[in-house]
């Protein structure tokens, strides 16, 4: 039957979205699926239904469309969807309750601390400095591709970095700074069956990773393989496998993580359950280096579709 591949949305990752859907359905339309791209900022819903949809694969990101929101509403609307069910999208999708989850679970992610909307004041603010130490990340807890982020230097970076970061939510979330280098890992599948691809090592410029370079430069150097010893590699995908299982994530997700400096310490940062999939980004690259093309990689996603 006839695919929507749901992109836009009307998240602050809106067009992020776009490069996304338009690429999975390129994909999709090249292996012979009846795919069309479906906009919810620009229609409603329920016309998913009125003009017989079977299927849908989510290529939104963030709020609206990575949230569980959405989730829920084609739930209702009894239309299988591609990746993580309504909980663990809305779990994963709030970087607060994620770390919560996985400090349960004895998970391995930094430190961090929460600040409520009306805690934000000095007092708070050094609180958090001195909890956490310097440098250290503000960010909004349900955001991606690093919207809101700052890395904080020095306390008098604090209210302006905390005023950014309340733009997008809320509240806001202090996490401790993780010296060392930055990793990602995609999962395919669900529960047991679920299966941990090719890590992959990203060096960012001496300014950061950014939503900017991310996106938009050939700044981002990207390492797949990531150069890890094999039994440290391995340590990364079974964390990572770890962390997608407690959020009861199905179909398929990316960890983002740390690995610290000194200890070799593999870190837990957020899990992405509608991760990119533009040009730019990373589970094609690591699904390529596994020996899966983009256009495999869409049909086995869109294969996870269920309700
Ligand atoms: N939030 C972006 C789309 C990602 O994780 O790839
Ligand atoms: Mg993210």
């Amino acid at each position: 039957g006839k695919v929507a591949v749901l992109m836009g949305g009307d998240s602050a990752e809106r067009e992020v979205s776009l490069m996304s859907g338009s690429g999975v359905l390129q994909a999709l339309r090249s292996r012979g699926v009846d795919a069309h791209a479906f906009d919810p900022s620009e229609r409603e819903l329920i016309e998913l239904k009125r003009d017989g949809y079977a299927r849908c694969f989510i290529a939104l990101h963030g709020r609206h469309g990575e949230d569980g929101s959405l989730q829920g509403a084609l739930e209702l609307l009894h239309i299988p969807y591609t990746g993580s069910g309504v909980m663990a999208s809305a779990i994963a999708m709030d970087k607060v309750m994620t770390k919560r989850l996985w400090q349960a679970e004895g998970l391995a992610t930094p430190a961090w601390a929460r600040l409520a909307p009306d805690e934000v004041d000095a007092a708070h603010l050094q609180t958090v400095v001195d909890t956490l130490g310097l440098p250290l990340i503000v960010k909004p807890p349900r955001e991606g591709s690093s919207i809101g982020v700052t890395k904080v230097q020095g306390p008098w970076q604090m209210p302006e970095a905390v005023a950014l970061a309340a733009r997008y939510d809320a509240d806001v979330l202090c996490e401790a700074f993780i010296d060392g280098a930055e990793l990602t890992c995609p999962v395919l599948g669900e529960g047991r069956d679920a299966v941990a691809l090719p890590v992959i090592r990203i060096v960012p410029p001496a300014a950061g990773y950014d939503y900017q370079n991310k996106y938009f430069t050939d700044e981002v150097q990207y390492l797949c393989p990531a150069g890890l010893d094999p039994a440290l590699e391995a340590e990364v995908q079974r964390l990572t496998l770890a962390a997608y299982r407690s959020l009861g994530c199905r179909g398929w997700g990316r960890a983002d993580l740390m690995l610290r400096d000194g200890d070799g310490q593999p870190l837990l940062l957020e899990m992405n359950t509608s991760p990119g999939m533009t040009g730019h980004s990373l589970v094609p690259m690591s699904a390529r280096a596994a020996g899966m093309d983009y256009e495999t990689l869409c049909l086995h996603i869109l294969a996870t579709a269920r309700l």
